[in-house]
């Protein structure tokens, strides 16, 4: 990675890191943020470029990493990037939503500090303004496990690492498909799919993405950042062996195909083991009306000999495939994740809940124009993002806590109210929350600051009869869900991360026209260490932008 730089800022041998080293290490990245114009569908458009790339560049970290990203906006909007996945301990200042964050304005930069604590496993990151996500500006961000913690697989070699960014893609820009939503329409079907920026041609020509070594075992990263199209991934005449989702390793199981909801993330393992050839990577649309979109992308074996077959895998068809195979999906508690002990010495099955929260979806029209809510509220940013008000003690000039209840009647909801939605939650509680989905569209969910364990996904209706269908033992720790239609999701989490976290509809175009809320988890104490103060290089807007900063929080 160029534009990355390792700085050891006390540089001793390697093997005296932790226990010498005062701090963790610092990767720096400089992002120039411009337009371009390229044709990923053959028309050509206007597309959000980093440094002149499309996908931007990967983010290579190492678990516990500092990293600094100086981010200079050149387009003509506000914009923000979002590390999704990354929890930001006690850091939601640089998670890069608007509810914690002025956006970057125009002609200037701001540089964001994060650290990757105690993480590990593949993720992305994407803007989080507007509709930008429509136009790029997305890539790749992994964190490697350190050399101390036990891998549960051999870990292929450094370079046989590989990035598969999958997404659904218009040919309108972000402004035209903006301007389509402010004016109550919806995006409707996409163009096309794409695979690494390109849709690929099934001639057999071009040139190969990746070329694989006879023999050797491969690591995808396979990411889905793209709109609102749930895709399916294949790889023509080979296996995926899963072992990483969202941060926590798997029990190992063989796929011939996976379904990659928006806004997930998996990583797989194959195996170059067949004919010496090339070979097709397949994403296809699930679950759109009509013939479903598709993207190939040429694979090729080192000194192999001929064109792919033209006979693509086929992809499966239905829902309820793609719910079976959420349920395959297992936690491997004996594997360790990012620290030495294993990860199923959390026995979360074993903590009692305090509280349950319900967020049942709706879309409906004010004003004639179609918005999206969760238990009737529609969300609206303000100009001041509600955390800078809540640090800087002025919540209620900004917004009201607890607009949106809890506990949603059982009756349709017909009615929708816009207002900034933020739930203020006790600090360590441990919550419930249930996904309910009466639409008839797929929807899949994210939660900012956090993973869950998510612990059931079912058709119908959910009824507190339905825990005990729950997977109290091995559900994976992760941070989205899908829900399919006509039906619901369970997820349990701690709310021990203070700060204000966005849970929104990974799906752009809902969470822009409002599903979407807050969870602040306050912490009365203002300490340190609980949570950082509002960085000195954080931009300011709103009514903060005049007023004297708060004190900040000692040790
Ligand atoms: C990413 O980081 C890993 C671990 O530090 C290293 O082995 C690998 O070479 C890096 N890859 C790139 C493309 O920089
Ligand atoms: C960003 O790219 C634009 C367009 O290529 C260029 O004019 C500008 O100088 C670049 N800015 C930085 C900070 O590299
Ligand atoms: C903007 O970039 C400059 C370096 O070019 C850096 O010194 C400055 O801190 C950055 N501004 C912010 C707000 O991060
Ligand atoms: C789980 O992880 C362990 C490492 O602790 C590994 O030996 C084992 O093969 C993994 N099990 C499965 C089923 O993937
Ligand atoms: C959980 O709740 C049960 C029943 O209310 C109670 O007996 C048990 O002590 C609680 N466990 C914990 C760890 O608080
Ligand atoms: C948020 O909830 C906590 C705990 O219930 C309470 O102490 C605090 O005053 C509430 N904060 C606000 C700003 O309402």
């Amino acid at each position: 990675m160029a534009s990355a730089v390792l700085v050891f800022l006390l540089c001793l041998t390697a093997g005296a890191l932790t226990t010498v080293l005062g701090e963790d290490p610092y990767l720096f990245y400089t992002w120039n943020i411009t337009y371009g114009t390229i044709s990923p569908l053959g028309v050509p458009q206007q597309v959000i470029l980093i440094n002149g790339q499309f996908p931007g560049p990967t983010i290579n970290s190492t678990t516990n990493n500092n990293v600094i990203v100086n981010v200079f906006n050149n387009i003509d909007e506000p914009f923000l990037l979002t590390w999704s996945g990354i929890q930001h301990r006690k850091n939601s200042w640089q998670d890069g939503v608007l509810g914690t964050m002025c956006p970057i304005a125009p002609g200037t930069n701001y540089t964001y500090h994060f650290q990757v604590k105690d993480q590990i496993g593949t993720y992305m990151y994407y803007p989080s303004t507007g509709l930008h996500r429509a136009a790029g500006a997305f890539g790749g961000l992994n964190v490697h496990s350190r050399s101390v913690i036990p891998i549960p697989y051999t870990l292929p070699l450094e370079n046989d690492d590989f990035y598969v960014l999958i997404n659904d893609w218009y040919t309108k820009s972000h402004s035209e498909l903006r301007k389509l939503l402010d004016s109550g329409r919806t995006l409707a079907r996409p163009q096309g799919v794409l695979i690494n920026g390109q849709s690929g041609k099934t001639d057999g020509k071009g040139e190969p993405l990746f070329t694989l070594k006879p023999g050797r075992t491969y690591k995808f990263r396979i990411c889905n950042p793209g709109l609102r199209t749930s895709l399916n991934f294949r790889i023509q005449g080979h296996n995926m062996k899963l072992v990483e989702m969202e941060g926590s390793h798997v029990v190992q199981n063989v796929y011939k195909s996976l379904d990659v909801h928006v806004g997930q993330c998996y990583s797989v393992l194959v195996k170059a083991d067949q004919e010496p050839k090339d070979y097709y990577l397949v994403a296809s649309s699930r679950f759109l009306k009509g013939e479903p979109l598709m993207a190939t992308a040429l694979i090729r074996y080192e000194g192999g000999k001929g064109p792919a077959s033209p006979e693509l895998p086929e992809g499966p068809v239905g829902w309820a495939w793609s719910l079976n195979q959420f349920r395959t999906f297992r936690w491997n508690l004996t594997a360790s994740a990012a620290r030495p002990n294993p990860q199923g010495s959390y026995h979360y099955g074993e903590i009692n809940i305090t509280q349950t929260y319900k967020f049942v979806s709706s879309a409906n029209k004010v004003d004639g124009k179609l918005r999206y809510a969760i238990n009737g509220v529609s969300h609206v940013n303000p100009t001041t993002p509600p955390k800078f008000a809540e640090y800087y003690e002025v919540p209620e000039k900004v917004f009201k806590y607890d607009v949106m209840s809890i506990t949603p009647p059982a009756e349709k909801i017909t009615q929708v109210t816009l207002d900034t939605n933020i739930r203020n939650v006790t600090f360590h509680d441990f919550i419930e929350i249930i996904f309910e989905n009466p639409e008839n569209t797929i929807q899949s969910w994210k939660v900012d600051g956090y993973s869950f364990f998510a612990v059931a996904i079912e058709p119908g209706t959910w009824t507190p009869e339905k825990r005990k269908n729950y997977n109290l033992q091995d559900a994976v720790s992760r941070h989205t869900i899908q829900v399919f239609p006509k039906s619901w999701a369970a997820i349990l989490l701690t709310f021990d991360n203070a700060g204000m976290w966005n849970i929104r509809s990974e799906m752009t175009e809902r969470t822009y026209l409002g599903q979407q809320l807050y969870i602040s988890v306050y912490s009365p104490r203002r300490s340190l260490k609980e949570e950082y103060n509002l960085p000195d290089n954080a931009p300011l807007c709103g009514i903060v932008a005049d007023m004297k900063k708060p004190e900040p929080y000692n040790l």
